[in-house]
């Protein structure tokens, strides 16, 4: 969401809410809320980041199209970097675009690929207007060869592509199910390849993620950097292999227990 006085109200309503949301007291916006906030900021535009990073967590395409209709003419700016991974209710947008011509998809096509070294992303929007002004500030060659060549390959892998994002998605669950029986740990459902989990008191995260690292080499992200409620009690996980998910599992359980064991 971008405004001038929207950060403010933001702030000022994630002090004031109860808890609506299974992350404990962050302020959870419903479409109809935020909906609400766009309108009532004046904002022009909207962001939404589905699923989201840290949280893993999707909202529904039904919301995201009322959304839409909602704020319009703001423009709803989705990112939909790791959709592919999210199950229905979950889904793109981009059959929607026509409908909704204040829609701007974007997506940064390292994550579902895994290739983050290519630096490729696309926008799409139907208002033709809003596609020029976007790549009128682009520099000509803003797409790199080997970048490009992905492209023209990707058609082919279609079947592969969709089958490899149902096993990620199963591997997660799995993972997210893992996870959730270590002793004090809360487990946020998680719809893209990551887990995002809160630990007990007295285990920051930046601990957990060194001690896991120094233990195993298994890098995780403590969210002490980010701009969320005490995030230095969450870890995010990313889920690969069932291997590799179970010596994370372990290596937490590891590092829980001697965090939590008498001196
Ligand atoms: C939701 C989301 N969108 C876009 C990006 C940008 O990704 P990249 O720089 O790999 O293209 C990130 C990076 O973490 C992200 O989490």
């Amino acid at each position: 969401m971008t405004s001038g006085t929207l950060p403010a109200r933001y702030r000022s309503a994630a002090s004031t809410s109860g808890s609506t949301s299974p992350l404990g007291r962050w302020v959870v916006y419903g479409p109809g809320r935020y909906a609400r906030a766009v309108r009532d900021g004046d904002c022009r535009v909207a962001v939404v980041v589905s699923p989201n990073n840290p949280t893993s967590v999707a909202v529904p395409a039904g919301d995201l199209r009322r959304l839409c209709a909602a704020v319009a003419p703001a423009v709803v700016l989705l990112d939909e970097s790791f959709v592919d991974f999210a199950a229905p209710p979950a889904g793109s947008l981009l059959p929607d675009l026509a409908e909704h011509p204040n829609l701007v998809v974007v997506k940064s096509v390292s994550k579902v690929y895994g290739v983050g070294g290519l630096r490729l992303g696309f926008s799409a929007t139907a208002d033709p207007a809003l596609a020029r002004w976007i790549s009128d500030r682009l520099p000509i060659w803003n797409v790199n060869g080997l970048a490009e060549e992905f492209v023209r390959l990707l058609p082919h892998f279609r079947a592969d592509f969709h089958a490899s994002c149902a096993r990620v998605r199963a591997e997660t669950r799995e993972l997210a199910g893992l996870l959730a029986e270590l002793p004090g740990v809360h487990v946020v459902p998680p719809d893209a390849n990551f887990v995002l989990l809160r630990l007990p008191p007295g285990l920051p995260a930046d601990r957990a993620a060194d001690e896991l690292f120094a233990a195993r080499a298994i890098l995780t992200k403590d969210c002490g950097g980010k701009t969320m409620p005490d995030g230095n009690r969450w870890l995010r996980v990313a889920s690969r292999t069932a291997a590799e998910n179970w010596a994370v599992v372990d290596g937490l359980r590891e590092v829980l227990g001697r965090a939590t064991a008498p001196e």
